[in-house]
């Protein structure tokens, strides 16, 4: 073996072992180090406080770097091309927009949303180090966070696990009175303001999202928004999300300058 190789090997397993760590002691970092993210603490708007994501929104993300991080990392768990598990436990990333990714690794990273399987891989320090080998000249956290949600946000869409299709027009109606405001008119989000793409993910991942945002356990959630669903029934939920799961995003959905 030459010694290239063993220093890569070597620097693999200690990037392997110091992922185990953060594994481990993830889940009481999450349970200490929960602060709320609330529109009113950035006055309106909706934000984040970890400084590499804020450095990361600022900059220009490499698509084709992007690329070669969500294979080396991502799509273990997310699945190349980005379409999620069928049973939605992973979610579909194609097409988020790419604010909404840094966001939700920021929060994740801050304890802020709970996600132990991920965790390790919200650390951005961790993002660039299990990369800089494969790169000529060396990244920044912040950049290989911008590079990867850069291209995640240009990968197609094709998750088409959907509900039972049984009471969509009163989930459409359900839509237009309580969600468009924020989601858009058909799921599409909102760059600018981090607000989720929702149209088109896979059903059964929507509908754990909506029951813990509703129940208060996923704390990053919408403060608005928790209270704007804290009424709705078993068929609201159901409908609603069979919907969202049906519509598609058309251009101009990830302008941010719209
Ligand atoms: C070990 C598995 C695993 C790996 C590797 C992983 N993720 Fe995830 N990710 C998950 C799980 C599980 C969830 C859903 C958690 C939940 O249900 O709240 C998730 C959720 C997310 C979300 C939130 C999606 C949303 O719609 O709110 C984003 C963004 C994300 N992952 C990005 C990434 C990126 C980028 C990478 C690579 C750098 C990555 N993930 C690597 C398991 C993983
Ligand atoms: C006041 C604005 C607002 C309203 C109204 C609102 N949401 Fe949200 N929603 C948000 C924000 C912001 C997030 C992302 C929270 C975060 O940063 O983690 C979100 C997240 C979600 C998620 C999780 C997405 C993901 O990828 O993890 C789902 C599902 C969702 N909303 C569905 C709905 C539905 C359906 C309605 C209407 C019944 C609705 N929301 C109404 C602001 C809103």
């Amino acid at each position: 073996m030459n010694t290239h190789i063993i220093k890569k090997t070597q620097k693999k397993l200690i990037l392997v072992f110091t992922l185990s760590l953060f594994i481990f002691s993830s889940t009481v970092f999450a349970q200490t180090a929960a602060k709320l993210t609330s529109t009113e603490e950035f006055g309106g708007k909706w934000g984040t406080k970890v400084k590499e994501a804020i450095e990361a929104m600022k900059l220009e993300g490499n698509i084709e770097d992007g690329a070669i991080i969500y294979e080396e990392i991502c799509q273990a768990c997310h699945q190349p091309g980005g379409n999620g598990d069928p049973g939605g436990n992973f979610p579909q990333l194609a097409g988020q927009h790419s604010t909404v990714i840094i966001k939700q690794i920021a929060d994740i990273r801050i304890g802020n949303r709970d996600n132990p399987t991920m965790y390790p891989f919200a650390n951005i320090e961790a993002l660039r180090a299990a990369t800089e080998d494969i790169f000529d000249e060396e990244k920044s956290g912040p950049q290989t966070l911008s590079d990867v949600s850069a291209f995640i946000q240009t990968l197609p869409m094709s998750s088409a696990i959907v509900g039972e299709g049984v009471d969509l027009e009163h989930g459409a109606e359900i839509y237009k009175e309580n969600c468009v405001r924020c989601h858009g008119d058909h799921g599409q989000g909102d760059v600018k303001n981090y607000y989720p793409v929702i149209a088109g993910q896979n059903y059964h991942y929507l509908l754990r999202q909506f029951r813990w945002i509703k129940d208060g356990k996923r704390r990053n959630a919408n403060p608005e928004m928790v209270k704007q669903i804290s009424g709705f029934s078993e068929r609201d939920m159901l409908a609603v999300m069979d919907w969202v799961s049906r519509q598609t995003m058309i251009a101009g959905d990830w302008d941010s300058k719209k």
